[in-house]
């Protein structure tokens, strides 16, 4: 008899529940997307809490069915507790922690976005570290240098917007449904990625010279240039008509910024092994780019689109990690903003004992 771990997502606007076998299998994976807020063209976050309460018992309940679990069967309970929405956090903290309490077995924080690192390995069990991590949701933009589990050198994240975020406020200033990401990588497939010149943010310095040693992200000017184009285009009412390329030629920039950052730090780390994790890895565009420019010789790993969007599965199976590591890593309670445990700075003096802990990487050339 395996013993099986429920996982509980609710940070945002899904309420998800999982069940794993101990080997991290999904037994079941129920998502229920909250479509409450599709008149507002963004979160609610009140909305979000009522929903979540409303949800998560005949979400759970089915998530155990279908898995063919009973309650008492249960080896643990896990829930994203940060970072994420309070009111939405909340409803899954509270209520996973009653329960694992009331079966006497034990309750189990997770970080949503160590959550989002494990995404790739429910379907490929290859997706372990060492690998440059790309996580890349609606709430963060973060590269991470990950030797192994429960370590994660931070090599950058955003200065203001997420990568998401960005791709949903463009979806709304192009008049495209919430959330975004989806819809501009569809309108995008019909326009042209050169008709508009968008800034690549943080990519050179002002005086055109790389800029070396820094792998922050920053997606607010980029926006902001969008923006300016659309209001000039709808004096002469062309937004419409230009939505495509619009489209095309944002998704161009963004992904530019990823793709280049992220062959950046495979450079300064040496290791060619990258996972890409978060909503936003679901862009076939980016997985697509990604791919061509690691090359033949290094690794890529994602998620199909069910792992890589918020779920409960990730959740369970970061748990499990943490389970057998014996530390939640700090975690104890619902947060909107608690870091992901394990976090470290990254320093370019680590670079020769990273890149001889990556299989395959040793050859790489120094990055001068
Ligand atoms: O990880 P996630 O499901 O939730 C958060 O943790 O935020 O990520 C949601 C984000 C949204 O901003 C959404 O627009 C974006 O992921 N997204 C995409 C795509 N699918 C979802 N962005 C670009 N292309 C997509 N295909
Ligand atoms: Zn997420």
């Amino acid at each position: 008899m395996t013993a099986p771990i429920l996982g509980i997502e609710t940070t945002c606007d899904e309420t998800s529940a999982a069940v794993l076998d101990e080997r991290g299998t999904i037994l079941s994976l129920v998502i229920h997307s909250q479509d409450v807020h599709r008149i507002y063209g963004g979160v609610v976050p009140e909305l979000a809490a009522r929903d979540h309460l409303k949800r998560i018992e005949p979400v759970v309940a089915a998530a155990l069915h279908e898995a063919g679990i009973a309650r008492r069967d249960l080896r643990a309970i896990a829930a994203a507790a940060a970072p994420g929405l309070i009111g939405a956090l909340l409803v899954g903290v509270t209520w996973s922690r009653a329960a694992a309490f009331a079966l006497g077995i034990p309750w189990v924080p997770v970080h949503h976005m160590e959550g989002h690192l494990f995404g790739p390995l429910l379907e490929d069990p290859a997706a372990v570290p060492p690998f440059v991590g790309l996580l890349v949701s609606g709430g963060h933009t973060m590269l991470l240098w990950v030797p192994e589990w429960g370590s994660y050198f931070l090599l950058g994240q955003t200065r203001d917007d997420a990568a998401g975020e960005a791709f949903d406020k463009v979806g709304k200033l192009l008049g495209l449904p919430y959330p975004g990401g989806p819809a501009i990588e569809a309108a995008a497939r019909e326009g042209d990625p050169e008709r508009y010149a968008f800034p690549r943010p943080m990519m050179r310095r002002k005086g055109g010279a790389p800029v070396t040693g820094a792998f922050d992200f920053s997606f607010s000017g980029l926006k902001t240039a969008v923006a300016r184009t659309v209001a000039r285009l709808e004096e002469a009412d062309r937004v419409r008509d230009e939505r495509a390329h619009l489209a095309a030629s944002f998704q161009q920039a963004v992904l530019d910024v990823l793709a280049g950052r992220t062959l950046a730090a495979v450079e300064a780390v040496g290791c060619d092994r990258v996972l890409v994790g978060g909503g936003v890895s679901a862009n076939r565009a980016l997985r697509t780019r990604l791919r061509g420019d690691i090359g033949p010789g290094g690794r890529l790993f994602t998620g199909s689109p069910r792992v890589s969007l918020d779920n409960g599965a990730m959740i369970a199976r970061a748990a499990q990690f943490r389970l057998e590591a014996g530390t939640f890593g700090g975690l104890s309670e619902a947060s909107a903003s608690a870091p992901m445990p394990g976090t470290l700075p990254w320093r370019p003096e680590m670079r020769d004992s990273s890149q001889g802990s990556c299989p395959g990487s040793a050859a790489r050339p120094s990055p001068n």
